[in-house]
């Protein structure tokens, strides 16, 4: 009778002593405008955050992986621009996002190498204020990576006009998904090379439903439909990177690597809005012309009255209720719905708040 709470405690013990299966107390984030607001596509206000690294109007809404920073209890990642570089202002974690290797690199593919390098050096920043090397492997081997790649690449690739055509790939639109799923997957090996054990890569959404896309394909689409050749062209994207991870896993011991399906989360709410609360899922909140998309969102004045019900923000984003709903399905499968996007594991085990072993969670 005294022996199975005893048992208990010690099999709790041993579980908890495995390094993978410790809460994450550090948060990296690499990524385009879907993970920082400083990395925002929009040609206007420049002031977009403020000191504590918030978005400002019109970029007012949290981003995925602040929503998960606050499911981890942490702060939101400080962006990498804000810090002066020393071991303590790092040790919780980092915005990379945005910093993209030169602006107006061709797709900014330029922004994950960039990024790939600056997390690497303050991984080796840990490593040398470590007090040993063991300490650092624990450290790094805990922290949680988040790679949120994509999106901006192609809603350039899908806008219309002079600068798609300057800039499209010789491979053509097609060979992007290769190009993008190729080097995200080589990040997610670099990144594991130095250290890092715990990695999500986030999906794109499906932009072929998104205003501005909308807007542009307006002789294709009937109003209700979404732009299927947009949405196929994210989709190869989504299935390459996520068979890259999946090639990749068998080849690095010891590590956590999880997709993401941004794309099935937002296509459910699409498909079923009256369910999670929606009532228009083309239109964005905040913006100006058909479907919002001819305009991002300038003014306070533009906001639609009712954000909540809205799926999209602006041009490409999705409203917070979205972000919201779409951090809640990453981070844990709830009993009710079927919506679970993160796999093979969700980030609720992935950062080491639930052990996979463990049913549920009181
Ligand atoms: C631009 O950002 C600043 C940041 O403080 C804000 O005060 C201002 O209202 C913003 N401009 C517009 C047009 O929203
Ligand atoms: C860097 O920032 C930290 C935390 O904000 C601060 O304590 C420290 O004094 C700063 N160091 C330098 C050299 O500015
Ligand atoms: C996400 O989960 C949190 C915590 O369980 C909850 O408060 C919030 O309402 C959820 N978000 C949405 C949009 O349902
Ligand atoms: C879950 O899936 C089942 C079978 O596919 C379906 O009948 C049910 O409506 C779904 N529930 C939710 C909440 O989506």
């Amino acid at each position: 009778m005294a022996l199975l709470p005893l048992l208990l405690l010690l099999l709790l013990r041993i579980v908890a002593s495995a390094p993978a299966s410790l809460p994450a107390t550090a948060l990296f984030v690499l990524g385009d405008s879907t993970a920082s607001c400083a990395a925002t596509t929009l040609p206007i206000n420049l002031s977009l955050t403020s000191s504590s690294g918030n978005c400002l109007f019109p970029s007012a809404h949290r981003l995925l992986p602040d929503l998960l920073a606050a499911k981890m209890g942490l702060p939101p990642p400080p962006l990498i621009s804000t810090l002066n570089g020393t071991a303590a202002e790092v040790a919780r974690g980092v915005n990379f996002a945005g910093e993209d290797g030169g602006r107006g690199a061709i797709f900014r593919l330029g922004a994950v190498g960039q990024q790939l390098r600056l997390a690497t050096e303050t991984l080796q920043l840990l490593r040398l204020e470590a007090p040993t090397p063991q300490d650092a492997d624990a450290a790094a081997a805990r922290a949680v990576f988040i790679l949120s790649f994509g999106t901006d690449a192609y809603a350039r690739v899908l806008s219309r006009g002079s600068e798609a055509d300057a800039s499209a790939p010789k491979h053509g639109r097609r060979g992007l998904a290769r190009l993008l799923a190729d080097r995200v997957a080589r990040a997610v090996e670099e990144l594991y090379e130095a250290g890092a054990r715990r990695t999500a890569v986030m999906g794109v959404a499906p932009l072929g439903c998104a205003p501005r896309v909308m807007w542009e394909g307006l002789h294709v689409v009937d109003g209700r439909s979404c732009v299927e050749e947009a949405n196929e062209l994210v989709q190869g994207y989504n299935a390459r990177v996520a068979a890259r991870l999946a090639a990749l896993r068998p080849r690095l011991p010891g590590a956590d690597i999880v997709f993401c399906d941004i794309y099935k989360g937002i296509m459910d709410i699409i498909t079923h809005p009256a369910r999670f609360g929606f009532d228009e899922t083309r239109k964005a909140c905040c913006g100006l012309g058909p479907f919002g998309g001819t305009v991002g969102c300038l003014t306070k004045e533009m906001v639609c009255p009712t954000p909540q019900r809205h799926v999209w923000w602006d041009l490409y984003s999705p409203t917070e209720v979205v972000t919201s709903l779409l951090a809640n399905w990453s981070w844990s499968t709830p009993s009710h719905s079927n919506t679970t996007i993160c796999r093979p594991i969700t980030l609720e085990m992935l950062t080491g708040h639930m052990s996979p072993m463990s049913p549920s969670k009181s």
